[in-house]
């Protein structure tokens, strides 16, 4: 019998750059669940990242890979023109936002964060710009230039894209803590409003980045009326508003696009994570009146809008058609978040639990609200034990985020609950 890979034997190969949260080499996986080459059984509530929204290897997804892939993989969608990618582009045009209505294909978040950012320095002929202290927008150096949810992150990389100047997203770890909750939205908007009358003129600032609703940085939800207030200051400065909605968006908070959440539609939005199956793909969708103003030629990409990806991508978005797939993120959410309620009353180092539909965090602090990452780490380390795979949000370490798949089932989710539970007992010897 051939013998089982090891990871240990390949490591040497790597650039250790790449973080890794465990050594396993994963074999296959469908649904809620992974195995590994030895055949070990792992409930997966990371899903490749917030990606896999119909869960892993959706039969549908993977004959519209087979069907692509039989038929044509790549010629370059700057040379010709795909069925699939055409159809994509036309069904992210009908499901985005309104007037949301012209498409720009890449590869991954990252490289969906700079196409935005120059079609908003492009269109606006202005280079300044606002983003927000604990927010995540990708690895480039565009991308990290706009990116504060962690210092480490711009390690070594300082003198990134110029001109980007930050206000603190409304959330617990970025307001002084005398601000209750429901204040945060109010200081937040008088930082910005700060930055706008201090340091950088209106009238060089090309665009107003966020998160809607803060991923890797914590799982934070903004209040509306502050989400509301930053749309009229980019209406009243000529300022472009851009929501990634790489993480939040494709349902994930229950409405398909995070944004819909505050009745806020802003100029252009970037989508990528679940937009194509598994496949790397992402978008930039803007009105087409900014499309328009972006001069042929000065962006562009070898791989980006892939038929493949793209045959993916039209079947996760058909799969919001009927609404059901919105109602499961919805009331799985609701019921994922009453239980951590539960579980948070009998161990109160769960300090919050917070999201919308299937974008639930919890963070574990002690009483007085000090982050209790070495708690959380050994959370971790009992759900994997127990074969749960789980990941980190948070710039303390001490936050939980669930991914699980849009599709997820209830059994599903308590299967999850009672491994975190269990694992939780395991320390506090309940
Ligand atoms: C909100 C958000 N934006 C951008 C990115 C970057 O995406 P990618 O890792 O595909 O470059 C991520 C990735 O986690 C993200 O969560």
């Amino acid at each position: 019998m051939a013998e089982v890979m090891k990871f240990e034997d390949f490591k040497q190969y790597l650039n250790p750059v790449f973080y890794k949260h465990t050594d396993l080499i994963a074999k296959k996986a469908k649904g809620c669940y992974l195995w590994d080459v030895n055949g070990e059984k792992y409930l997966d509530f990371v899903q490749g990242i917030a990606v896999n929204a119909m869960g892993h290897n959706y039969e549908p997804i993977v004959e519209a890979i087979k069907a692509q892939a039989d038929d044509l993989v790549n010629a370059s969608f700057n040379l010709v023109n795909y069925e699939s990618t055409l159809m994509l582009a036309k069904k992210l045009a009908e499901a985005a936002p309104e007037g949301l209505t012209s498409v720009f294909f890449s590869n991954g978040g990252a490289e969906a964060t700079d196409s935005a950012l120059k079609l908003a320095m492009s269109y606006t002929g202005r280079s300044a710009g606002i983003a927000f202290m604990g927010s995540f927008h990708g690895r480039t150096c565009g991308a990290t230039s706009i990116t504060g949810s962690n210092s480490k992150y711009r390690k070594h990389y300082e003198g990134l894209m110029g001109n980007v100047y930050f206000a603190p997203y409304p959330g617990r770890d970025l307001c002084p803590p005398e601000i209750p909750g429901e204040k945060r939205g109010e200081y937040s908007l008088f930082e910005l409003k700060k930055l706008l009358r201090y340091i950088v003129c209106p009238e060089d600032v090309a665009y107003i980045y966020m998160e809607p609703v803060m991923g890797e940085g914590g799982y934070v939800v903004p209040p509306k009326a502050f989400m509301q207030e930053v749309r009229k200051i980019c209406d009243e400065n000529g300022i472009l508003l851009i929501y990634d909605e790489i993480q939040a968006g494709f349902g994930r908070t229950g409405k398909m696009w995070a944004s819909q959440n505050f009745d806020v539609i802003p100029d252009i939005m970037t989508c990528g994570k679940a937009i194509a199956g598994g496949l790397p793909m992402s978008a930039v969708i803007t009105r087409p009146d900014i499309a328009e103003k972006w001069p042929v030629g000065t962006h562009g990409t070898t791989f980006g809008g892939n038929p493949v990806a793209a045959a993916a991508g039209c079947v996760v978005l058909d799969q919001f058609k009927d609404g059901s797939l919105l109602k499961n993120v919805n009331e799985m959410g609701e019921y994922l978040r009453s239980e951590l309620k539960k579980i948070r009353a009998k161990y109160p180092i769960i300090y919050d639990v917070r999201g919308l539909g299937l974008m639930t965090a919890i963070e574990f602090a002690y009483e007085d609200g000090t982050p209790a990452p070495e708690v959380w780490a050994k959370v971790k380390a009992g759900c994997f034990k127990r074969h749960m795979l789980t990941l980190n949000c948070g710039v303390h370490g001490n936050g939980m985020r669930f991914a699980t798949p849009l599709n997820v089932k209830k059994e599903e989710i308590d299967e999850g609950l009672r491994i975190l539970e269990e694992s939780l007992a395991e320390i506090y010897g309940k």
